[in-house]
């Protein structure tokens, strides 16, 4: 019988979500627990240490090791995080390059790569997730190893004239042919990418792996029960809650989640007003993210000038307008307080899907739910019926003020309406439906050479 091992940098220690962590996480969890595979990634501790621990969750064999503190500077503070991640979201401004990145991102991925050879038997199937690991399947091959390997890619795929950007692109990203199946957020990123290898393959289409669309997803119906389980244990406020407006954003501390232009957006909203409402608050939960990195720091600093700046400004006429939470809030109390909000503002600028998203929508309370506006240029902005939601232009500052005003005064009638379009999307397209659909196409493919794998999906 054949086992699925997943691999990806961020794991859940010890089988407990925290808060912060991440949608690939979060993803990966519901789905191994369901599917009961084995998870290989980092401990999140900086050692020299190069053992390997295993610990079993719900059914989750979890097999983690140390960094060391070349491979935590060079390869997840350097080549990863403040070159591909920059460089996916389209911040050619922050991309840093250094050839001595990546060459620890390759021994990190060769180190990542031993640990599988010698887990994982010729039979099972392997599912490889996020840019930290681009090289991985070829590293495999390398070492002989003949698994169907699959790789999904959680952030976006940007235009290929944004990839040829990086220096060393071809070299970064040609290792993505070594993948049987390359899983991506939306068609808009299959398109980029597709278009990037033909681009640079000269059109010769043989050599480019299945490359295709699968929106990950949230366990929707856990995510119903565990909003309803929590309801009215949030401080934040009640079911009943017309009384006051509650505007609300959860989201890691990055660049890429557009914090200032949302800010900005909330401030001019308040401005132009004609009905003011005294009982008003605009709630970002936000917990630090990759505090080692400066780009990050430099961008919390700036976040935190303009919340003062914005706080300072309405003081006289609101108590408390504005607010962050600047740390994680644990799943349950989390979800409480987007059901307790009017308005689910998730406007990042660039974003792979945002889970954050779907998790507003199915956190609601369905005869009185809230609305959700979100940006244009996210999977889940993609994704989800439009006649739902009110997407905006993430840069567009008047836009999303114009969009935030809608949402408070939006009639009830018209709010189930759209609530009711976007839960049956979701209770469609959950997070089982994201891995089942990509680990069948896996299979399918490795049927064609491999007809003994089946990893009940
Ligand atoms: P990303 O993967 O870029 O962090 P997503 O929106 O896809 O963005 O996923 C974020 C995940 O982390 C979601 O499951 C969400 O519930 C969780 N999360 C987001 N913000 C917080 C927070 N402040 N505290 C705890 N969990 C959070
Ligand atoms: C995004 C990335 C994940 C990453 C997560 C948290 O979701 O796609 O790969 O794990 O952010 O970031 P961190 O650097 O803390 O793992």
């Amino acid at each position: 019988m054949s086992k699925l091992f997943v691999v990806s940098n961020r794991v859940i220690q010890d089988g407990v979500r925290e808060g912060g962590e991440g949608g690939l996480t979060t993803a990966v969890w519901s789905m191994l627990k369901d599917l009961h595979g084995s998870w290989i990634g980092w401990s999140g501790s900086v050692s020299d240490d190069e053992s390997v621990q295993l610990k079993m969750a719900s059914g989750v064999a979890i097999y983690t090791t140390d960094m060391s503190d070349r491979a935590y500077e060079k390869n997840y503070c350097g080549f990863a995080n403040a070159c591909l991640w920059p460089l996916f979201h389209e911040r050619l401004d922050l991309v840093r390059y250094d050839e001595s990145d990546f060459s620890s991102y390759m021994d990190y991925n060769r180190r990542i790569a031993m640990v599988l050879s010698e887990l994982a038997q010729p039979e099972d199937l392997i599912w490889v997730h996020d840019y930290h690991f681009l090289p991985l399947a070829q590293i495999c091959r390398d070492l002989g190893m003949n698994q169907r390997i699959g790789f999904f890619l959680h952030t976006p795929f940007p235009p290929p004239s944004v990839i040829s950007a990086l220096p060393n692109h071809w070299q970064s990203m040609k290792t993505l042919l070594s993948y049987s199946l390359v899983g991506v957020q939306s068609g808009f990123d299959a398109e980029n990418l597709q278009s990037y290898l033909r681009q640079q393959s000269d059109g010769n289409k043989a050599s480019e792996p299945l490359v295709a669309a699968f929106p990950i997803s949230i366990d929707t119906r856990g995510v119903i029960s565990s909003a309803l389980a929590c309801t009215g244990s949030s401080d934040f406020g009640s079911e009943t809650k017309r009384s006051s407006v509650r505007i609300f954003s959860a989201d890691r501390m990055d660049y890429s989640k557009g914090f200032i232009n949302r800010i900005l957006a909330y401030d001019q909203f308040l401005s132009k007003r004609s009905d003011p409402c005294p009982d008003i608050q605009y709630c970002l939960v936000a917990p630090d993210s990759r505090e080692n990195i400066s780009e990050y720091r430099n961008h919390k600093s700036e976040v935190m000038l303009l919340l003062l700046e914005v706080q300072q400004r309405w003081r006289d006429d609101y108590e408390n307008c504005i607010e962050m939470i600047n740390q994680p809030v644990a799943p349950e109390p989390l979800l409480a307080m987007m059901r307790a909000s009017q308005v689910g503002f998730i406007a990042p600028l660039r974003d792979g899907m945002n889970l954050v998203a779907k998790e507003y929508i199915a956190a609601q309370n369905p005869v009185d739910p809230g609305v959700l506006i979100v940006s244009k240029f996210c999977g889940a902005g993609r994704e989800l019926p439009r006649a739902g939601l009110i997407a905006v232009n993430p840069h567009d500052i008047s836009e999303m003020a114009r969009a935030l005003e809608e949402a408070v005064v939006m009639p009830r009638t018209e709010r189930v309406r759209r609530h009711r379009l976007l839960m049956s999307h979701l209770l469609e397209y959950d997070v089982k439906w994201w891995a089942r659909s990509y680990l069948k196409s896996l299979q399918a493919e490795s049927c064609l050479s491999m007809s003994d794998t089946s990893v009940t999906v």
